[in-house]
């Protein structure tokens, strides 16, 4: 039996003297948010780069749904249901909503690229806009946008980079509230890197807190809002 659907062990990604990432243990249970904060420069996004293969491991392994893809490259991962949320630049500005979730799903190869495009939009709020061009979407509806492009092919495991960056407070819950009904509703699992506390503290089933490359922490949101190491050196006067 699979336990968990994503598993680093002693990840680490080392470019010349500089330990972006040094030694890495993370799991990922099936439905679980895993909350991933830290400092600037502490790691975060080098660790995804690790997951999704953008980045060679220095040494390691990554084990997704039971099986070793460490030596797998990005779109092979990819195929294998590990998804990552694009940036927002890889949005086609001057194409219909629908048209570019449609064009994603079928490059990722699915039976049925409509209904999948359809499911997606409509899990996320989107099908009334399916014909807008995406540059006429608000910023927030782009960023569900964003979200869509990961979401189709029915991945198990989502990967999100600061996805609330530029957010107002409103539509930061509003995308914390999809998140986490795709989690119960489409057994997808999400490793959520986010500045904003108040979305990881409230939707993490765990948290793991970076630092140097370093885990320093990595328990339930109240363990690790406890955690005196945390507090010191990251929450601050904040905690
Ligand atoms: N391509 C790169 N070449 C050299 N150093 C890098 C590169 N990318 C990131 N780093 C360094 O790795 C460390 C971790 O960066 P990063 O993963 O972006 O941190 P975070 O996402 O937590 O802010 C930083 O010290 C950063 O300067
Ligand atoms: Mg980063």
């Amino acid at each position: 039996m699979i336990q968990y659907v994503l598993q680093t062990e002693d990840v680490a990604i080392h470019y010349g003297g500089v330990k972006a990432v040094d030694g890495v243990d993370l799991t990922l249970a099936k439905g679980q948010i895993r909350g991933l904060i830290g400092p600037n420069g502490a790691g975060k996004s080098t660790v995804i780069d690790a997951i999704t293969g953008r980045r060679r491991l220095t040494r390691g392994r990554v084990t997704l749904l039971g099986e070793d893809v460490s030596a797998l490259g990005v779109v092979a991962r990819r195929a294998r249901g590990l998804s990552r949320s694009f940036q927002r630049t890889s949005i086609f500005a001057q194409m219909p909503v629908f048209k570019q979730v449609e064009l994603a799903s079928h490059q990722m190869g699915a039976s049925d690229s409509y209904a999948d495009a359809q499911a997606v939009l409509q899990e996320l709020d989107l099908w009334d806009m399916r014909e807008t061009v995406a540059q006429d979407l608000g910023y927030g509806e782009q960023r569900r946008l964003d979200l869509a492009l990961a979401l189709v092919g029915h991945p198990s495991v989502l990967l999100l980079d600061e996805p609330m960056a530029g957010l107002s407070v409103k539509e930061s819950l509003d995308l914390a509230g999809h998140l986490k009904k795709l989690t119960d509703t489409w057994d997808v699992s999400v490793l959520l890197v986010e500045h904003d506390m108040d979305v990881v503290f409230g939707i993490s089933d765990v948290v793991t807190v970076f630092e140097l490359g370093r885990v320093i922490a990595d328990g339930s949101p109240a363990e690790v809002r406890a955690n005196p190491r945390v507090r010191e050196a990251y929450l601050g006067s904040a905690a």
